[in-house]
């Protein structure tokens, strides 16, 4: 089915496991993430970020998703990622995006208070859920250089809540986008400090190179939805580029294709158990 992130997010809060949330650049992606889903009866959230819905259209994803959702038997929503505009969000909750991030961490906490709210006002006619961050996660997101930020602070976090009314609250602990260069270390006393104070389900980005005890003690402290982008880039490129090894004149998208689309399924199952979503769909 295809459904918003809000059940599923609740589902995940009340039962101690967290939600996938996959990055998916193109067609085979979202054919292998709902196939990973589905061996595992997995609920599952695919995301596209500003740069992904520039490289074909808001509307191209929302088609691929809601294709595969509604064929599918576990429920499947599809969500902006790091939505860096108020118009941009706007854009996808008219396309029908199910769920909506928007991105105001780079701004001064007041401005990011009122871009987060205004965002949450728009969509509640529609009842899409609207997740936004609040701290630094580092690395390079997408087009934007997100740098070594500040980590979330817990009574910013239990304000900034209150005051936007978001559905879950990303968290900036440690984690970055892309890989990391040695062992990140998470500041997991911090995430229970939010944890205490902040009751809604709270989004751990920058998930690519965790390791599964990493992503394990996060989950038990709080996270609900893991966001996994880089690994799948890799898995996929690195299915293609074997492919073309065995058979480097291979001339039909359809092959090298299959060949991605089974590395990232295999990825996102692996990933999905550490999460603990199998099973729960
Ligand atoms: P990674 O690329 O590290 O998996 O980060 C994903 C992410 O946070 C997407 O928003
Ligand atoms: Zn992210
Ligand atoms: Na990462």
């Amino acid at each position: 089915s295809f459904v918003t992130t809000e059940r599923l997010l609740l589902d995940a809060q009340k039962r101690g496991y967290a939600v996938g949330a996959f990055n998916v650049e193109n067609m085979e992606m979202v054919q292998a993430v709902v196939a990973a889903a589905e061996e595992l009866k997995a609920p599952v959230i695919m995301q596209t970020t500003p740069s992904t819905v520039k490289y074909a259209s808001l509307a191209y994803f929302y088609s691929l998703a809601k294709a595969a959702g509604e064929a599918a038997s576990v429920p499947v929503a599809i969500h902006l990622d790091h939505g860096s505009s108020f118009e941009l969000a706007m854009q996808a909750l008219r396309t029908g995006y199910t769920s909506i991030m928007i991105d105001g961490s780079h701004s001064v906490f007041e401005e990011n208070i009122a871009l987060t709210k205004r965002v949450v006002d728009a969509c509640a006619p529609s009842k899409v859920p609207v997740e936004a961050e609040l701290g630094k996660v580092g690395g390079k997101e997408d087009d934007l250089d997100g740098g070594s930020g500040g980590f979330t602070d817990p009574s910013e976090a239990k304000e900034f809540v209150e005051k936007t009314g978001i559905s879950s609250l990303a968290v900036a602990i440690g984690t970055a986008h892309g890989l990391y260069a040695g062992v990140p270390k998470l500041d997991l006393e911090r995430l229970g400090e939010i944890r205490k104070v902040v009751d809604i389900p709270l989004v751990l980005h920058g998930a690519s190179g965790l390791s599964d005890d990493a992503v394990r003690e996060s989950i038990k402290l709080g996270i609900c939805k893991v966001n996994f982008a880089t690994e799948l880039r890799i898995a996929y490129s690195d299915g293609v580029k074997e492919c073309f090894k065995k058979a480097p004149d291979a001339f039909d998208p359809k092959k090298y294709g299959e060949a991605g689309r089974e590395n990232v399924k295999q990825l996102v199952i692996n990933r999905m158990k550490v999460c603990g979503c199998d099973g729960k769909a």
